[in-house]
């Protein structure tokens, strides 16, 4: 009498084992897509940040060494008509030493322009330096106080151009954000070793935010959620009201996590 239900256990139990494998292989499946799916999406982002940074280094040198260069060129020949015309009155001198004041500021600021869009610094000098000179410009263009604190033992040579330069736009658009709503005057910038990587740090005292996650809604804080899912590193935010918000921006270094 036992053998039938015996046999009828060993049926149940193949039975099940071979839903549980059937159902194990579709979940294999399915996730396995997705990682791909995931993949390819992180390449795309990469890409477009790629041909990006590749514009705006390109604007970045057109404005240098052309536009740059012509506007030291009208300067010259405005020196020279200064000196051409005889017996120049007053009123011509002053008109004349007016327009290679305009012109010398107009230098300036296409050079900050340059800067801003591509920090060719960054390439020649490094990380702690470009955040050094930008921390300069924003004094000058936004009255903002900001210290710049480099922790020891990062390498960052072992970090990539792509990643070194998102870490510098997170800088760039952290301090910006102080400056347009934190409502303080100063700030600090850390940079150091992390995990295997480099991380910057953005600090202020300011108003601070209710709900940071949601915050992250605009334009400037997504770009960045964009361009350090291309180059596999993290950007976080910490705030309170009243107490101030923290970027957090961190790379890994190559060959390393990730
Ligand atoms: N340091 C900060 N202090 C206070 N609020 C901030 C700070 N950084 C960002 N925010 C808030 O988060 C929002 C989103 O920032 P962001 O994505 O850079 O967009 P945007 O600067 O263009 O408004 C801001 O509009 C602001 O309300
Ligand atoms: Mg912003």
């Amino acid at each position: 009498m036992t053998s039938p239900s015996v046999g009828l256990i060993w049926v149940y139990v193949l039975s099940s084992a071979l839903v549980f494998i059937v159902i194990g292989t579709v979940i294999r499946l399915v996730v396995a897509v997705q990682r791909k799916q995931v993949e390819e999406t992180r390449r795309f982002s990469q890409g477009l940040v790629e041909a990006q940074d590749a514009e705006r280094a390109r604007i970045a040198r057109e404005l240098h060494d052309d536009v740059i260069q012509r506007v030291a060129l009208i300067g010259g020949e405005l020196s020279a008509l200064g000196r051409i015309i005889p017996n120049p009155s007053e009123a011509v001198t002053q008109r004349i030493d007016g327009l290679r004041e305009e012109l010398h500021d107009l230098a300036d600021e296409v050079r900050a322009m340059a800067r801003r869009t591509h920090p060719a610094i960054l390439d020649h000098l490094g990380l702690p330096n470009a955040l050094q000179s930008l921390a300069a410009d924003l004094a000058v263009s936004d009255d903002l106080a900001v210290v710049v604190e480099t922790a020891p033992g990062a390498d960052f040579g072992a970090v990539s151009p792509a990643a070194a330069l998102s870490l510098f736009r997170a800088a760039q658009e952290g301090l910006r954000n102080v400056a347009r709503h934190a409502g303080v005057t100063e700030a600090t910038v850390r940079v150091g070793p992390r995990d295997g990587g480099v991380y910057v740090a953005i600090e202020d005292r300011g108003v601070g935010m209710v709900a940071p996650g949601a915050a992250a809604k605009g334009l400037g804080l997504l770009g960045l959620n964009e361009r350090f899912r291309a180059v596999q590193g993290h950007v976080s935010i910490a705030s309170r009201p009243g107490q101030g918000t923290t970027l957090t921006a961190w790379v890994p270094a190559q060959g390393g996590e990730g």
